[in-house]
């Protein structure tokens, strides 16, 4: 663990070591915390932030869904992460932003205070392995991912991957590298930490909102493959059609997208003909080759 890294709390720049929460503190105890993680990569002229200004929506929505209040603005936080990439001299990394109830709470279950915040910027290496190019093994988790009436699934919400822990855990045990969730109602769903994407004859398909969270990766691929004279669609995905998909890979945003060489017992292309064109898709755009999505980056200075 490197300890010198330097992290943005609350208006003020301090050791990693030093970013602590007292194990009473209600962001602990009970789990009130929120998060989102983006990637930085490394610009012509510096570090680029990839969608930003989409993941701090997704932040603020998150917050929204949970009833809970960031203490600080948009604004206040984006000069945070470019002070944090600064403090850091981070080229290629991860920002991962917390914001959570600090104060130690023996009883209570409600707060009336906003949430701190704090930003970590983890450059890539030892610690952090990004861009896995490797293929992966998977199968059905035996939890189901939580119901959306039951606690906000689009919500980046700490507590939720209690969910995701356990269906990781499941499919470790089993000898596979990830889980995928079913609904409660047996459509797919999602992974553990990652949104999946089937391909059928050709056409690619990804479960939509409402199920799942609204990951940024598959957002951009969403937007970007029909530029690249793909068909993609969102929709409901049967147990069934994942059984019988012709590829399937799980994307997220450290590890971009990770082919499905093994789904249950069943070996498969990975990466197959249409998983190929989307990592050469996303590694064009990451690599600020294709001009029509220079605007998904923002400079870190
Ligand atoms: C449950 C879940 N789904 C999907 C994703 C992928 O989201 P993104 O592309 O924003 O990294 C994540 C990322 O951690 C996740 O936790």
């Amino acid at each position: 663990m490197n300890n010198d890294l330097q992290v943005w709390l609350n208006g003020e720049m301090i050791s990693r070591r030093d970013a602590t929460v007292p194990i009473l503190s209600h962001g602990f105890s009970r789990g009130s915390a929120i998060f989102d993680v983006l990637g930085v990569h490394s610009g012509p002229n510096g570090p680029m932030a990839f969608r930003l200004d989409d993941h701090l929506r997704r932040f603020n929505n998150t917050a929204a869904l949970v009833e809970m209040e960031l203490a600080y603005s948009t604004d206040k936080i984006v000069e945070a992460v470019k002070a944090t990439v600064k403090a850091n001299n981070i080229d290629r990394g991860l920002i991962k932003i917390l914001a959570f109830w600090s104060e130690e709470a023996i009883t209570e279950l409600v707060l009336n205070s906003k949430l701190d915040v704090a930003v970590f910027a983890i450059p890539e290496g030892e610690e952090l392995v990004l861009d896995k190019k490797h293929s992966i093994t998977a199968c059905v988790a035996r939890w189901r991912k939580l119901h959306p009436e039951t606690v906000p699934v689009g919500a980046k919400a700490c507590a939720n991957y209690l969910n995701g822990y356990l269906a990781r855990k499941d499919a470790v045990s089993r000898g596979f590298d990830i889980g995928v969730l079913l609904g409660t109602d047996g459509f797919l769903a999602e992974g553990s930490t990652e949104s999946v994407f089937v391909v059928k004859n050709g056409v690619l398909m990804t479960p939509p909102l409402g199920r799942v969270l609204s990951s940024i990766t598959r957002l951009s691929i969403l937007q970007a493959a029909p530029e690249y004279g793909m068909s993609i669609v969102e929709r409901s995905i049967t147990g069934n059609e994942l059984m019988a998909a012709d590829e399937i890979f799980v994307v997220h945003t450290g590890t971009k997208i990770e082919a499905v060489a093994r789904f249950e017992d069943r070996e498969l292309a990975a990466p197959g003909p249409v998983t190929s064109q989307v990592m050469q898709m996303m590694d064009d755009i990451m690599q600020f080759k294709d001009e029509r999505f220079k605007k998904w980056f923002m400079p870190m200075d």
